[in-house]
């Protein structure tokens, strides 16, 4: 597992710096600390994609899981949830994961929490 920068959001607003572009390759993922929260971003081509990191079964980190296409294989009890959505793909989680928005500034990833 990788960790991006520490949070330097914007005081007063909504979207949250969370790491450099460069630093999510195609077909990865990578763990940033955005506003007090563990968020997943996942890159599929060029576009972004964040979750909670915390898998919804038992906590697991999915940024470790297997990405293949939009769907994240928990690494712990192989659990699937898309990525897109947070829809749970496969048991056994159960609840969906929540998912969060994703743009890019400046060759910057920001996360709107
Ligand atoms: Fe993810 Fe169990 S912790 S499927």
């Amino acid at each position: 597992m990788r960790y991006s920068k520490p949070d330097v959001g914007v005081m007063g607003e909504e979207w949250h710096r969370a790491a450099e572009v460069a630093s999510v390759q195609p077909g990865d993922a990578i763990v940033a600390r955005v506003a007090g929260r563990e968020i997943a971003i996942f890159r599929i081509g060029n576009e972004f994609f964040a979750t909670d990191n915390r898998c919804t079964h038992a906590g697991a980190p999915l940024a470790d899981g297997y990405l293949d296409g939009e769907i994240i294989e928990c690494p712990l009890h192989q659990g699937l949830f898309n990525v897109r959505t947070g829809q749970v793909m496969c048991a056994p989680p159960l609840r969906p994961l929540r998912t969060y928005e994703v743009r890019v500034v400046d060759q910057q990833l920001e996360v709107r929490v």
